[in-house]
């Protein structure tokens, strides 16, 4: 079994899975990412290839845009060690994030056999758009975080964090564009963000649906915001479709978003397995399905390790950040110049 981070560019990922490979046979090493042993990533499967409802849906010519958030109020609290020589891109996209990209992007796989879904998973990175240094810039941010407060308390900026040198420039936070380019997915951006020391700790992936192609409704009912679906990975698992409805009353046709919301916890009263519990379990009963293949890493590296080449010949500084907030300004901008905005609802699932 290892456990990530697996090398820290290709070529040393490339040397471990050799040296590891050298002794075991692919089928006996278990990668561990933890949120594919996270319960509500493994719904995923289950949402889609489970329901008929999503899947007819599911491409470019209804989903606007995929977000997916994954943010920490944590620092690096005694890792400083490790994290300054990784940063958020190595230590949360190249693993977490892109096996997110991966279950929601994929084709429906023939079954839930081991090769079959990797297979499925593969191809997704493999279609990632590249990110280089021709649009680093307009597809890319990096962030630092500054002194601030966390919950009512304060806490310490990354450069003052134990084990971090004063001129750091490592990156805390970050936020990325991608593009899956296949069929299904053409000119549909997944946007991507993860950071520490956020406001609040939330895991999420939020598919964006299409705006209706025609309103019927006269201006003073409101706005029909287009549809959301929202799968809350963490904390309070859970999955909610937006919709708009009419406000009940007297005084004519007044539309509001409204959640349909699914609680895990409400509606299972089962205990919860941590991810490592599932995934140790899957080891001693030899199901490497949710495991990572030697493959699906490289490929997940070539990706990354283009994008921390066009950092590095920039050699800019990371943008400053204050603790407590949901990143630096600059992540805001990179969506909104394409005329979207994040979603930061977090009271929306209750
Ligand atoms: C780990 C990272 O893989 O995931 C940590 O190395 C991060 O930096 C952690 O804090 C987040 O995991 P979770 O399960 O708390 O979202």
């Amino acid at each position: 079994m290892l456990e990530k981070p697996i090398g820290h560019d290709l070529e040393s990922a490339r040397r471990i899975n050799d040296e590891v490979g050298g002794v075991f046979a692919e089928e006996q090493i278990y990668r561990i990412d933890h949120y594919l042993g996270k319960e509500t990533v493994q719904n995923l499967l289950a949402l889609r290839f489970a329901n008929s409802l999503f899947e007819p849906l599911w491409n470019s010519g209804h989903i606007d845009h995929v977000q997916i958030t994954v943010a920490e109020t944590v620092g690096v609290e005694s890792r400083g060690g490790y994290y300054d020589t990784s940063g958020a891109l190595r230590d949360m996209v190249q693993n977490h994030l892109m096996q997110l990209v991966c279950l929601v992007g994929m084709e429906p796989p023939v079954s839930l056999d081991k090769e079959a879904v990797r297979d499925e998973k593969i191809k997704v990175l493999r279609s990632l758009s590249p990110i280089g240094i021709e649009n680093i810039s307009t597809t890319t941010v990096r962030g630092q975080y500054r002194a601030g407060a966390v919950g009512g308390t304060a806490v310490r900026g990354y450069l003052e964090e134990e084990g971090i040198g004063s001129d750091s420039l490592t990156e805390t936070f970050v936020a990325l564009k991608a593009e899956v380019q296949n069929w299904r997915w053409s000119g549909v951006p997944f946007y991507l963000r993860t950071g520490k020391r956020m406001q609040e700790k939330v895991s999420e992936i939020v598919i964006q649906f299409r705006p209706i192609p025609h309103s019927i409704f006269p201006r003073e009912a409101g706005e029909t915001a287009p549809n959301r679906l929202v799968v809350r990975l963490q904390p309070d698992e859970a999955i909610g479709l937006h919709l708009i409805a009419k406000e009940p009353g007297p005084g004519g046709m007044r539309l509001r978003e409204v959640p349909l919301n699914l609680s895990f916890a409400q509606t299972f009263k089962n205990r919860f397995p941590d991810a490592y519990e599932r995934l140790l379990m899957d080891v001693v009963r030899g199901n490497p399905t949710l495991f990572m293949r030697r493959d699906e890493v490289e490929a997940a590296w070539i990706w990354v390790e283009r994008i921390l080449d066009a950092w590095a010949s920039r050699s800019e500084r990371p943008k400053p950040y204050i603790a407590g907030t949901s990143g630096p300004s600059q992540a805001i901008a990179l969506i909104e110049r394409d005329g979207r905005t994040w979603h930061d609802d977090p009271a929306f699932l209750a």
